[in-house]
């Protein structure tokens, strides 16, 4: 069994951008400019927002934090995206979802425009990445991919399960590792809450990417041996006897499943911090984008 170390792959990935941002500064160009939108004061959100901010500042970006209170209306929220779409300082930004429950989360991800879309979000950059054209591709399959990638996981004809269909990963992941190209000629199945009997579909797969956000999902009795297995879960369990309150935890029954498993990724530690790194690689694609445009 090996560990997909996300956190040590997250950290050459940074230490790479960092060395193309050096590189930006000696020739006395801007630096990659990221900024993130965060309404309301949800716990998980606001650790992930920070650690964007501070990563961005560890590699040598620009990076402007718009901490929005969670009454804000829908419309100040649009007036910001303009505002971050007009600013030509910007190269990319985020708008951290979820959003409140009075805002209309596709009326503001429409808003965005699609070039400075480093989440991928906007059907433009959905649409281009499903159709193997040049886009922004979301943070988490792009992570996933380049971990495989890196680990030169054979993905070829493999049999991948995913599991969840949400628009951030399960779907992105599945079109993905379905299309040519390294890490990918899969052939994948996308299981949901409606699939009947995903034990039997995960006892089918080579590779699976779990992306449901249920603690223990997958069990060691759900899996083949020599099965590699991508946790993208991130749930905040609550325990008093931690200093935080909680712990992280992912969907995989970890010491159970990584006794069967060829690869398999840790949480925290796995796929969290790509999702990080490739957040900031679009970023740097967007500056590169911004300037070949202003050229
Ligand atoms: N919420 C959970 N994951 C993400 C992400 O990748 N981007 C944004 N904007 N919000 C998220």
């Amino acid at each position: 069994m090996k560990i997909l170390d996300g956190r040590k792959v997250s950290n050459q990935i940074k230490e790479e951008i960092a060395i193309e941002v050096d590189q930006m500064k000696e020739r006395g160009e801007k630096v990659p400019h990221l900024a993130a939108v965060l309404v309301g004061n949800d716990g998980a959100s606001l650790t992930y927002v920070g650690s964007k901010v501070r990563s961005c500042k560890k590699i040598g970006f620009e990076s402007t934090l718009i901490h929005l209170p969670e009454d804000t209306s829908e419309e100040t929220l649009l007036q910001q995206v303009a505002n971050l779409n007009a600013n030509d300082d910007i190269d990319g930004y985020i708008v951290q979802l979820p959003l409140p429950k009075h805002i209309d989360e596709q009326k503001v991800l429409m808003a965005v425009h699609p070039d400075k879309d480093v989440d991928g979000f906007h059907p433009t950059n959905f649409g281009k990445m499903a159709l193997d054209m040049e886009s922004f591709i979301p943070a988490t399959p792009f992570g996933i991919m380049e971990l495989l990638r890196r680990y030169e996981v054979d993905t070829e004809g493999k049999h991948t399960v995913v599991i969840g269909r949400s628009h951030i990963v399960g779907r992105p992941i599945s079109i993905l590792m379905s299309q040519k190209g390294k890490a990918a000629n899969a052939t994948v199945t996308l299981t949901h809450s409606r699939t009947k009997d995903i034990k039997s579909m995960t006892l089918q797969a080579d590779i699976i990417v779990s992306a449901l956000g249920v603690p223990n999902f997958l069990k060691a009795d759900m899996v083949k041996k020599d099965v590699v297995v991508i946790d993208v879960g991130i749930t905040r369990v609550p325990d008093e006897t931690r200093e935080r309150g909680y712990y992280i935890t992912g969907d995989v029954d970890f010491e159970a499943v990584k006794e069967k498993a060829s690869y398999i990724t840790p949480v925290p530690g796995g796929v969290g911090p790509m999702t990080i790194a490739m957040l900031l690689k679009n970023t740097l694609l967007a500056r590169e984008r911004h300037k070949q445009k202003n050229a």
